[in-house]
């Protein structure tokens, strides 16, 4: 199986499933000399772990983490730096209803039709599991940024049909809720849809915004590696997303060229624009500005409502899916979303410093 690799100077490679002995990282190019804060890690893997809020699938993991290699003292040895995460509370008895299931819109067929052997426990390296190898990652990417002034954030947009309006008023840097929208009153109803899916036994999608902030002019390249592809690989990447618009996305094609385009203007000597309908990337290259960018998720494909689906012999069956299952993906990840972004951003700095002399 290939494909398990992301980025080029600063990259990773993620290992392990679902109901194995664990998961984890190596992270190679992280910069020497980096002070590797434990506790921002952690909160990372907590805001994504599973079993944190009555909106999230009841698996626990506490997502106790070892840095094995590439750290003296409490900073980056410049040596690849490997995280490991064990599995504690797999329960895989509960998939034994699965084993020769093909569940609806889920990676069963496609993973199985591929390798011709699949862990049906959690999906193997289908499993959203995978994602807590990159959260980590993508906490160690984010203290570089930080170390460059350049702040990432990500926050639920829509849940559902639920969004939040045009002319709210909201700080999207306060302490995050647990459907994680900065909007109070659009949260407390984003919360009622997801559980009432939940007592339904169905599921919902939604739409993450993620912004990256102080990000310097002239990260990405004009051709493949633009900064808005190398973007929406790494958001498509991601368990469960199914779309990726950057700045004014797909409302954008409503719009007049007059209208659109965003006009230069200085602040401080510095070149901004009015608006921000490019989302900060313009001929895929950034320009300065925020980078604004939306990810779209389905709604979860387990559920347990009655699917007519197949099983492994291709025979026509009934699934009504048990086990523990998020009734909504999009909460548990924005942190997903933040460390994706934050290593693309990481890996664009160490190319940038080979443009030009
Ligand atoms: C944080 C997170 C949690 C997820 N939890 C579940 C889950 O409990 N049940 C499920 O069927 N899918 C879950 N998924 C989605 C599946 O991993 C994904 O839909 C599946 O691998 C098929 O891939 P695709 O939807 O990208 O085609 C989750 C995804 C994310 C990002």
């Amino acid at each position: 199986m290939s494909g398990n690799v992301f980025g080029k100077i600063f990259s990773i490679v993620t290992f392990g499933e679902s109901h194995g002995k664990g998961i984890g990282v190596v992270i190679d190019g992280c910069p020497a000399g980096l002070n590797i804060d434990t506790k921002a890690i952690q909160k990372d893997l907590d805001r994504r772990k599973p079993g944190q809020s009555k909106i999230s699938t009841e698996r626990k993991e506490d997502e106790d983490f070892s840095i094995l290699s590439g750290t003296y003292e409490g900073q980056s040895t410049g040596a690849p730096i490997c995280i490991f995460i064990a599995n504690k509370d797999q329960r895989s008895k509960d998939y034994d209803h699965l084993k020769d299931v093909l569940r609806p819109s889920h990676a069963d067929y496609t993973y199985m039709e591929k390798y011709g052997i699949r862990d049906h426990r959690g999906g193997g390296r289908s499993s959203a599991r995978e994602t807590a190898a990159r959260v980590a990652a993508g906490a160690i990417a984010k203290l570089f940024l930080q170390t460059q002034g350049i702040d990432i954030k990500a926050f639920v947009q829509q849940i559902g049909t639920i969004t939040i309006p045009k002319d709210a008023n909201y700080d999207m840097n306060q302490d995050e809720n647990i459907v994680r929208c900065p909007d109070e009153s659009t949260a407390q109803k984003m919360i009622e849809s997801i559980e009432h899916a939940k007592q339904e036994g169905d599921s919902l999608g939604g739409v993450i915004q993620c912004q990256i902030n102080d990000c310097p002019t002239g990260l990405g390249n004009p051709v493949f590696d633009r900064l808005e592809a190398e973007l929406a690989k790494a958001m498509l990447s991601i368990n469960a997303s199914k779309g990726f618009e950057v700045g004014s996305g797909f409302e954008g094609t409503t719009m007049m060229g007059s209208e659109h385009n965003d006009e230069f203007k200085t602040i401080d000597g510095k070149v901004r624009t009015k608006t921000n309908h490019s989302g900060g990337v313009q001929g895929g290259i950034s320009n300065g500005m925020p980078i604004v960018f939306n990810v779209a998720f389905k709604p979860t494909s387990t559920i347990s409502k009655k699917q007519r689906t197949l099983d492994k012999n291709k025979e026509a069956i009934d699934l009504s899916a048990t086990g523990r299952h998020d009734p909504c993906v999009v909460p548990r990840a924005v942190p997903i979303v933040e460390a994706m972004a934050a290593l693309v951003i990481a890996d664009h700095l160490l190319l940038q410093r080979a443009t030009k002399v």
